[in-house]
This record gives structure tokens, C-alpha cells and sequence, in this order.
């Protein structure tokens, strides 16, 4: 399972990359104003610093202005992923992307049927928000089975990105049914390495070596 970080915030990156865990990063159009810097800068430097794949989200919602925002938005890098929002008009600039060769993550996806049109469309990646559809009352992790599923059955190539993820079981769970890639918050990166009984027993062999050895 590949590992992004779902962040624009550079020293985030920079702090997540020194553990070597991350293969690349996605941004959207909120984390980027969090930042308030230069968004042109912002893009330019984070796609810089990331060997791996970085998703650049459009802004338009329609498919001449979202073509005309990737063609420039690829300019950052040979890195950059062109983030589509899940529209018809969305589909439309896909399958001419995915014809010029560019890479795209279709994002803001909520169900199985917009993830195979997705596929149909010839989207690089699919990224289904399972945290905010956890918040509805609606299990996220069915969507990402079912897209597997769907996907496997029809061998698409379309990557399984999930996307929106609140805690380590989020990860874990998305791993276990095989999604391809889980795009994590830098706060969870962490969290995925905490077990309590992993703090005792390192609490335990140190201070037992104190007292035989001293420090
Ligand atoms: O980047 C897309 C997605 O991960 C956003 O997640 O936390 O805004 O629901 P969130």
C-alpha cells in the first residue's frame, strides 16, 4: 500500500518525508488557502520537494476551464497529479487528460457509481472521502469494498485512493480490503505507530537495564 500525505503544509512534508514512509502528496483547494502563502509558490515548492506523485486540484466545473487550469498546473512538475472534482464535466476533461498522457484523481467521490465512471473515464486515480461519509452515518470502508470489487472484476487500472481519513483504522481497514493507496493527515501518520503496551514494554526493558547497568 503506497502512503501520500494529505497536507500543503511544507514543514509537514518535510517532517513526514525524514521517516521515509510517504510516496507522495495530495493537496486540495482548502488545505492550500490554510497555507495563505502564494498558492502558485506553495504548488511550485511542494511539488519540488516530493519525488512522488502530488495531486493539484482545479478549481473550474467545467471541462474547457478545468483543461485550461491543468494545462498550467502540470507546469509545477512532472510529478503533478491533475485533481478533478467527481462531475460529468469532470469526466469529460479526464478522458482528454488521460488521452494527453497527464495523470488525474478524481476527488469529492461518495459512491460506487461515480467510481466506475471514474474508471470508464480513465482516471489515474479515485478518491472516496470515507471520513466525511463516517460523519453521515454512512460507513465509508463499504465504499472503498465496493470499489475494489468493482474495479477488480473489470481489471481497471484506476488506483483506489482513500481519501478523508480520520484515525489508523481507517488505514488498516483500507489495507486489508486492498485499496492502493491511503492518503494520510500528518497527525494520523503518527498515531498509526502508537500501541500502549509498545510504550511499557520500552518503558520496562529501559528502566530494567538502568538498574542493572545504570544509564
Ligand atoms: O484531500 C482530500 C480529502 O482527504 C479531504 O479530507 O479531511 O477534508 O474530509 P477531509
Amino acid at each position: 500500500m503506497k502512503f501520500f500525505i494529505d497536507t500543503a503544509n511544507l514543514d509537514e512534508i518535510r517532517k513526514a518525508k525524514e521517516y521515509g514512509l510517504i510516496d507522495g502528496v495530495t493537496t486540495n483547494p482548502t488545505l492550500l488557502a490554510r497555507e495563505g502563502a502564494d498558492w502558485k509558490r506553495q504548488m511550485e515548492l511542494i511539488c519540488k520537494e516530493v519525488d512522488g506523485p502530488v495531486s493539484l486540484e482545479v478549481i473550474a466545473t467545467d471541462a474547457e476551464g478545468m483543461l485550461k487550469e491543468a494545462r498550467e498546473l502540470v507546469k509545477y512538475g512532472p510529478n503533478v497529479v491533475v485533481k478533478i472534482p467527481m462531475l460529468m464535466e469532470g469526466m469529460k476533461a479526464v478522458r482528454q487528460l488521460s488521452e494527453m498522457g497527464i495523470r488525474t484523481n478524481v476527488t469529492v467521490c461518495f459512491s460506487p457509481a461515480q467510481a466506475l465512471l471514474a474508471a470508464k473515464a480513465g482516471a489515474s486515480y479515485i478518491s472516496p472521502f470515507i471520513g466525511r461519509l463516517d460523519h453521515i452515518g454512512q460507513d465509508g470502508m463499504d465504499l472503498i469494498g465496493s470499489i475494489v470489487t468493482m474495479y477488480r472484476n473489470y481489471d481497471f487500472k484506476t488506483e483506489v485512493l482513500v481519501a478523508s481519513i480520520r484515525h489508523p483504522m481507517h488505514v488498516v481497514e483500507a489495507a486489508l480490503i486492498g485499496a492502493d493507496v491511503a492518503t494520510i493527515p500528518f497527525k494520523v501518520l503518527f498515531e498509526l505507530a502508537k500501541h500502549p503496551m509498545t510504550d511499557l514494554g520500552i518503558e520496562s526493558f529501559l528502566s530494567d537495564w538502568k538498574k542493572t547497568f545504570g544509564s
